[in-house]
């Protein structure tokens, strides 16, 4: 077991009615504020205008910064970066989803650099400063309200990286369930999806672990396992989108990984999907994840798939271990394709073999991916084509 700092610094405010306490926060950093957000869905539900409420209510200065898309483009992020500048703005407020909440955080660090914002993504400068960020959450699946990472894409080269720097950490984030009532039955899907895999990349590990983040791990994908469907089904069960919401937060800010540092599996394939065809993050983790698990299945990993079989969807412990280890992905798939309805084949969303060999190239960095099974672009590849 490893040892690990347990450090995790963004205030929350969750539930209802928290939005009244805004204005204060926003205050604590500055005058002036430059609100994000996305494609207008906030305009939409009405809660734009509250937002803005609560800061003409305590005096603040607001700019604004809208049409960030999903998959944010670094485009965003330059242009949020020359308000910044221009205005001399104090504090972020990003009101979306994972895209907005990414892009902000880019923002914030490339206010403190002169050049083209996509030198932070390829690593070219460090960073040690960034504009402090509140965020108000609208869609519960990335995590980015509580971790210090995003990711940003670039359509000019293809490119779709992910990176992350403590600074970069929300200072406050505002979790409301309610705001997320209005989130379709596809993005439901796709965030529970997501959120699961921020907890499979961990779990699924050969380590020899704290059981008490397992356990912590399987309570956390059987409670999306529980209320993904409910959610999709009544969009404003209060108790289905608070669990989800705070799952999507304690799936990624860092405490379930206790130190681990094993590199991830199919957020980076993931990535080369989404960087090219502009797919939706969380579907191309449900079509990805089954079939990597069928490849790193063997008579080595097969106990931990057992287990996974057994505490999360209760198969029987008495089966042999290969049983409930091929179980345990077929329950998967049921749950991702029949129960959340998400395509389940790359050919159904029209993606074919075109591009696998650069993805499975790029994914694996020129070299190889040390997670749970260690997986060279030769395997990548062989992945992609399981999910033609
Ligand atoms: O743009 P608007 O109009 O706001 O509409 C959005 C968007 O079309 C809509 N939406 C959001 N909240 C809504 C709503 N519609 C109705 N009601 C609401 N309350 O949903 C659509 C998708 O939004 P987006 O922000 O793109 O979704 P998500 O939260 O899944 O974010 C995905 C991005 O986050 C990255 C992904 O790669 C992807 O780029 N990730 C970030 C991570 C992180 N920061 O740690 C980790 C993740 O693994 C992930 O890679
Ligand atoms: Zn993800």
């Amino acid at each position: 077991m490893n040892s690990f700092v347990y450090d995790i610094p963004t205030k929350v405010y969750f539930g209802k009615n928290q939005l009244k306490n805004l204005g204060t926060e926003l205050s604590k950093y500055g005058k002036k504020v430059l609100l994000t957000y996305g494609g207008g869905s906030i305009k939409k539900t009405g809660l734009y205008n509250k937002v803005v409420a609560e800061i003409e209510k305590t005096g603040l200065e607001l700019f604004e910064l809208s049409g960030i898309a999903p998959n944010p483009r670094v485009s965003s992020v330059n242009a949020g970066a020359d308000i910044c500048k221009k205005e001399n703005i104090d504090v972020l407020l990003a009101v979306g989803g994972g895209s907005v909440l990414d892009c902000t955080k880019f923002i914030g660090a490339a206010t403190y650099y002169d050049g083209d914002a996509w030198d932070i993504q390829l690593r070219k400068v460090p960073v040690k400063k960034c504009l402090p960020i509140i965020t108000v959450l609208t869609l519960a699946a990335t995590g980015s309200e509580m971790d210090a990472g995003g990711v940003i894409s670039n359509p000019e080269t293809k490119d779709k990286i992910g990176m992350g720097f403590p600074v970069m950490q929300p200072k406050v984030s505002f979790l409301d369930p309610t705001v997320t009532y209005t989130v379709n039955k596809f993005q439901t899907a796709c965030g529970a999806a997501d959120m699961l895999s921020h907890i499979m990349e961990v779990y699924f590990n050969m380590d020899n672990d704290l059981y008490m983040l397992d356990c912590v791990m399987e309570g956390l994908m059987k409670t999306i396992i529980k209320y993904a469907p409910i959610a999709m089904e009544k969009p404003d069960d209060y108790e289905a989108r608070a669990n989800l919401m705070w799952t999507s937060s304690w799936a990624i800010n860092g405490f379930i990984s206790g130190g681990k540092q094993h590199a991830w599996s199919c957020h980076p394939m993931e990535h080369e999907l989404s960087a090219i065809y502009d797919i939706t993050h969380g579907l191309g983790l449900a079509i990805l994840t089954p079939r990597w698990m069928e490849y790193t299945l063997n008579e080595n990993t097969m106990s931990k798939f057992y287990q996974f079989g057994v505490n999360v969807f209760g198969i029987d412990q008495k089966l042999p271990q290969m049983e409930v280890a091929k179980k345990s992905i077929e329950m998967l798939k049921e749950f991702l394709f029949d129960t959340l309805k998400l395509q389940s084949t790359l050919t159904e969303i029209g993606i074919d073999d075109t591009d696998f060999k650069v993805m499975a190239k790029k994914a694996a960095k020129g070299g190889t991916m040390y997670g749970f099974q260690p997986l060279d672009a030769e395997d990548i590849e062989k992945i992609f084509r399981m999910c033609l």
